[in-house]
């Protein structure tokens, strides 16, 4: 199993050296993993690279990749892209390089996804995670940021700390699907933005609870620097883009039911004309409305994970279940409603039901059942 660790840096001369002795010191207890340590350095000027190549003649799994100066989402998404191309990796785990996030803590994010999970995350928003040390410009950037924007707008709830680098990411079947070259981000809404984009491979979460400490040596690039308004307007744009993009795929999906609809009236409608049994008929179009829906879907609204190949008919009949499950739903609430408010309220209670449970029921079932991305 090869772990690539992932360490951007600008002007961490004092620093790299003291992290790739400690990663490498740690990993001599699992010598089962193969870690490499990958460096992303922005041509910085106080000589980080030159360390590393030093460090190059005494290891063999160092790895220095060089850039201009772009900022930490570039440098992340570059770093992401060579370990997953050139070094071939299984796992990745981005890491800072100024020890805030102990690199002593990276088994336990290993061990998790031994047990299954594809992303797992450093956190100091779970019991027994915590930060050391912010002043209160810090904590505020980082409420408005972790809380407003990401929780509450872009409305990313698969973890309950966005920011940080630290995570450990399966690479097959979960990074590998993700369009790293269509990421633009320059600044630390990448760590938003990245955790969005895992979401939607259907990648399996947890946290892991850790201490963010203090900084020791060197110099804090994020904060009120020329950067600043440039990373949070990012941050504002990207966390829209997020809320934008998700309901783009609900939009879809409701466009696609009410087509469905119409489909379902007119088959009735004909079969009815041509002295079918209405019962048989209203099925027939129901199945004709429940084949419209499932094609429209696999082709449009959940376009990026299509089913193809010989288990569409395992999914379409999957799909069928889902549908009876809307039935019955619709069912239970009508017969329910009509019992304690009289016959005559079947039709506000049919429409409820399908506002209120059908819609949210199958677009749930749909993305958790049906449309995952292939593994
Ligand atoms: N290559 C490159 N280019 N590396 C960068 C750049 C850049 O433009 N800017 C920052 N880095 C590197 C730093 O050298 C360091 O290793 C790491 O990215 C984090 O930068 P810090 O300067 O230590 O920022 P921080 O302590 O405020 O970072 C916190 O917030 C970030 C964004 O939310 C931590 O939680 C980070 O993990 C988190 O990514
Ligand atoms: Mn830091």
């Amino acid at each position: 199993m090869k772990i690539v660790h992932i360490i951007p840096t600008y002007n961490e001369r004092e620093n790299i050296g003291k992290m790739i002795e400690k990663i490498n010191q740690i990993s001599q207890n699992y010598p089962d993993w193969k870690n490499e340590i990958l460096v992303v350095d922005d041509h910085s000027p106080d000589g980080t690279a030159q360390i590393v190549k030093d460090y190059q003649k005494k290891f063999d799994n160092i790895h220095l990749k060089l850039k201009k100066k772009e900022g930490l989402g570039r440098a992340l998404i570059a770093g992401y892209d060579y370990a997953i191309k050139n070094l071939k990796a299984d796992i990745v785990i981005p890491n800072d390089a100024d020890f805030q996030w102990d690199p002593k803590d990276f088994p336990k994010l290993v061990d998790k996804i031994k047990e299954g999970f594809d992303v797992v995350v450093a956190s100091r928003h779970i019991p027994g995670g915590k930060v050391v040390g912010w002043n209160w410009f810090r904590k505020l950037n980082h409420e408005v940021s972790n809380t407003l924007l990401a929780w509450l707008v872009a409305g990313v709830h698969e973890v309950k700390d966005h920011a940080g680098n630290f995570k450990a990411i399966k690479v097959k079947g979960i990074l590998d699907k993700v369009a790293l070259n269509k990421m633009k981000n320059a600044g630390f809404s990448f760590q938003l933005h990245i955790l969005y984009e895992l979401g939607k491979t259907g990648a399996k979460f947890v946290e892991v609870p850790v201490i963010f400490c203090e900084r020791k040596f060197g110099k804090s690039k994020i904060g009120f620097n020329r950067y600043y308004i440039r990373d949070i307007i990012e941050y504002i744009r990207s966390s829209i883009f997020i809320r934008i993009d998700r309901s783009k795929s609900f939009f879809k999906y409701v466009v696609v039911g009410i087509i469905g609809f119409i489909i379902q009236t007119a088959i009735s409608k004909v079969l009815i004309v041509i002295a079918i049994n209405p019962g048989i008929a209203v099925s027939i179009g129901a199945e004709g409305a429940i084949a419209s829906n499932f094609i429209l879907n696999n082709l449009w609204t959940f376009s990026h994970k299509k089913i193809v190949g010989r288990n569409i008919l395992l999914k379409f009949f999957q799909f069928n279940l889902v549908s009876v499950g809307s039935i019955i739903i619709q069912g239970a609430i009508v017969g329910i409603g009509t019992y304690f408010f009289g016959v005559e309220s079947w039709f506000i209670f049919m429409v409820l039901s399908i506002i209120f449970v059908v819609i949210p029921y199958s677009y749930f079932a749909y993305n958790r059942f049906i449309w995952r991305i292939q593994k």
